[in-house]
């Protein structure tokens, strides 16, 4: 196949939709250039070999402030803006951002807001910190969050009184721009070179989605397609336009090649990771993603033979793992509760999300399809390299560990969570970071049965196995030990008649 890269074709529909760009064609005369060259040179190099300075999308091109943006300032003679937003992209690329807002990338901001608790700008009140909403042993405050959960997920960024900007730089996935737009399109397509190839590099989303909760990144490293990449990776050919990538550019998949690219032909290129998952991994229970379970309106069945087993195993009533709940952690709920001024700024008619009560609202497009179409897109995908057996039969013996998952992580909260609660025998189960027992429990599913779900579906045999399932039944055990301790110490306690 040929593919040089079509210059003339985008000069020419760049010159008709941006003529003024195209014409001035020497870089010398340009009135950022001539300043930046000195003021920011890394800066200058960069876009001098980006696509972007081949088709004459210059500095003033995406820098200029929208008359709308509460983020513009005067530069030199110039209305210029420092951050540009989706909405800058979005006029040269509809599609990408279009895709973006249709997936769940899109609502990071939201989820980390109940890590936020205060919104006002650079109003920091003390004693306003995350261990009031998550079990974490130590309690962070709103200024470590800024510096963490809030770089990956994204902030509210303001602009203040003096027109400086607030909680920036940040290039967290799902950021809030004054502009109203979420999101930012850097987080993949480093300025300024914005290109392709990085973004489909592991590294890149490796950025984010690694650690304890979430090691994507290890497991890719773990997995056989990992291995080739590291192995050979850099003979590869990681500039080829979208569409036209395929299994003769690269050996091995990377993560944006399995959740994003358009690949050997056989389907589109998404900017919505959202819309080849068939399940949701990273809640307390997994359940597929068909819009009845996202919205959270009926439960999810486990396998009822696998059910029996661990009924069994806990002596638990029979039925007792029939089903697991679904639709949750919901988005909108999060930041209604925690910043509801957010919340009210960004969803409703006309705003960036129209509507947003449930899980589903978070999603466009296509991943609203069903479960087993989204599976049938990701298998498009290896099919390009293996047969349609080999990769079926790998997926289909992850499928199996969802109903066994589901399964253990229900009987160990039926059998030594809930009864803690119930039994009122520890009164610091409240969720704030102080109770062992709740630290164990957010660990099992949050750390260990992420890793275990996550690990099967990546051929991260290890990371499956030891990293996650065998945690995930130490970690029970020791839930088991903490009941049956708390038991006793209450026992004691009425016996001495202690307080
Ligand atoms: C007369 C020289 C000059 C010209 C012309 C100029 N800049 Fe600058 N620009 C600077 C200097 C100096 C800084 C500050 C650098 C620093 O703080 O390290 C700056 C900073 C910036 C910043 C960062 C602003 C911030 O938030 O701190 C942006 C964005 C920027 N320029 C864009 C542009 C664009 C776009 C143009 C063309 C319309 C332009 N500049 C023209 C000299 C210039
Ligand atoms: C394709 C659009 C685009 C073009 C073209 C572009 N920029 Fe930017 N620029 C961005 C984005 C995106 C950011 C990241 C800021 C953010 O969103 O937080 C940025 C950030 C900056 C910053 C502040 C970041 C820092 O590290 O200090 C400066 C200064 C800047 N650009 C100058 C320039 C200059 C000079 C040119 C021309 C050589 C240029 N930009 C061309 C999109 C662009
Ligand atoms: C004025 C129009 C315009 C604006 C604004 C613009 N781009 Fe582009 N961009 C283009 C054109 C034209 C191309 C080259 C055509 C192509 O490859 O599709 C391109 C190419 C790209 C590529 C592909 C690079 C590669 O390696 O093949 C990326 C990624 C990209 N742009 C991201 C962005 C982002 C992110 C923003 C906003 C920060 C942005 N663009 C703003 C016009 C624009
Ligand atoms: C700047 C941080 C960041 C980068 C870079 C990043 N992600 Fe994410 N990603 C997140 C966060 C945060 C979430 C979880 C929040 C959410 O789902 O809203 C997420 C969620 C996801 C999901 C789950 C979506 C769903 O519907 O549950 C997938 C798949 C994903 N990312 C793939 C990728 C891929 C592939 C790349 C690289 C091409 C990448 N991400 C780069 C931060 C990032
Ligand atoms: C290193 C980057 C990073 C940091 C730091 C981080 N997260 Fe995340 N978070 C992610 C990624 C990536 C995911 C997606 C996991 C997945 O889909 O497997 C995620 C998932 C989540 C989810 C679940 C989203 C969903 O779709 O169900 C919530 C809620 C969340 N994070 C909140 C937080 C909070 C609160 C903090 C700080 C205490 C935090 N995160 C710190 C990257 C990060
Ligand atoms: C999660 C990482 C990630 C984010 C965030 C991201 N992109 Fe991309 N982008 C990619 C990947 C990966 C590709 C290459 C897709 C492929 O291989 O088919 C790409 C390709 C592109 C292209 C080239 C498309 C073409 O047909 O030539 C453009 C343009 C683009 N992105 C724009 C954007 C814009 C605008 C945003 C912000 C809304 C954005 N991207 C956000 C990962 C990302
Ligand atoms: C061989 C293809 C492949 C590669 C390579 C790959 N993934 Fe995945 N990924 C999958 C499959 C399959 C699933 C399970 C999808 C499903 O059915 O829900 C998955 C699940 C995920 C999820 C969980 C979504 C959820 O429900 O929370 C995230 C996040 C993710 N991958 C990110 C990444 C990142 C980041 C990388 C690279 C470090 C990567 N993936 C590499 C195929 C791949
Ligand atoms: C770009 C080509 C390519 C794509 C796409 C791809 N693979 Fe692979 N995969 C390979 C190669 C090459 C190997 C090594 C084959 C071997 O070991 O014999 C491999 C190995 C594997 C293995 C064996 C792991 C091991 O430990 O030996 C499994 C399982 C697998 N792939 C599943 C998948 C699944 C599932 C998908 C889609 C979600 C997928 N692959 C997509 C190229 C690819």
């Amino acid at each position: 196949m040929k593919r040089g890269y079509p210059l003339l074709i985008v000069l020419a529909i760049v010159g008709l939709l941006f003529p003024a760009t195209v014409a001035a064609k020497s870089v010398d005369i340009d009135p950022c250039l001539s300043c930046h060259d000195t003021v920011t040179p890394g800066v200058v190099k960069q876009w001098h070999e980006s696509k972007h300075s081949k088709v004459g999308v210059k500095c003033y091109v995406c820098h200029k402030a929208k008359d709308d943006d509460p983020a513009g300032f005067e530069h030199n003679g110039y209305r210029v803006t420092a951050l540009v937003t989706p909405k800058y992209c979005e006029s040269c690329h509809p599609k990408q951002v279009k895709e973006f807002r249709e997936s769940m990338h899109d609502e990071a901001g939201l989820f980390s807001l109940s890590a936020y608790g205060i919104v006002e700008g650079e109003k920091v009140v003390d004693g306003v910190t995350l261990g009031q909403t998550l079990n974490y042993k130590t309690h962070f405050s709103r200024e470590s969050a800024e510096a963490g959960c809030l770089d990956c997920h994204g902030t509210v960024i303001k602009v203040g009184k003096d027109g400086k900007l607030i909680n920036w730089p940040n290039n967290g996935i799902g950021r809030f721009n004054p502009d109203g737009s979420v999101g930012s399109c850097t987080a993949c397509h480093t300025r300024h070179t914005f290109s392709i190839a990085q973004a489909r590099k592991p590294e890149t989303c490796g950025q984010c989605h690694l650690g304890p909760d979430h090691p994507q990144r290890e497991i890719y490293e773990e997995s056989k397609h990992g291995n080739l990449f590291s192995a050979n990776g850099e003979h590869w050919n990681w500039d080829v336009p979208p569409g036209q990538w395929g299994p003769e550019d690269i050996e091995a998949p990377t993560c944006a090649t399995c959740h994003m690219s358009g690949f050997g032909g056989a389907l589109e290129s998404t900017h919505n990771v959202s819309a080849r998952l068939k399940w949701e991994l990273e809640p307390v229970f997994s359940w597929p993603t068909d819009p009845k379970y996202l919205a959270g309106k009926e439960k999810y069945p486990i396998d009822p033979d696998i059910a029996k087993r661990y009924e069994k195993i806990h002596n638990l009533p029979p039925g007792s793992l029939k089903e697991v709940k679904t639709g949750a952690p919901n988005p909108f709920a999060i930041a209604k509760k925690y910043a509801p001024d957010i919340y009210k700024a960004y969803v409703g008619p006309g705003k960036w999300w129209s509507k947003g009560e449930t899980r589903l609202d978070a999603f466009g497009g296509d991943a609203l399809r069903s479960a087993n179409e989204k599976r049938e897109d990701m298998l498009k995908v290896c099919t390009q390299c293996h047969v349609r057996s080999w990769a079926e039969g790998d997926l289909n013996k992850a499928d199996k560990t969802i109903d066994v998952y589901n399964a253990v992580v229900l009987a160990i909260k039926l059998k030594y969570y809930d009864p803690i609660k119930k039994e009122k025998l520890d009164e610091d189960i409240k969720f704030n970071g102080k109770s062992e027992a709740d630290n164990l429990w957010h660990e099992i599913w949050h750390h260990e049965g992420r890793i275990w779900r996550m690990g099967a579906f990546m051929q991260g045999q290890d990371w499956q196995h030891w990293e996650g399932a065998y945690e995930v039944a130490d970690d029970g055990s020791h839930l088991a030990d903490w009941l049956e301790k708390l038991r006793l110490r209450k026992a004691i306690k009425e016996k001495l008649n202690l307080k």
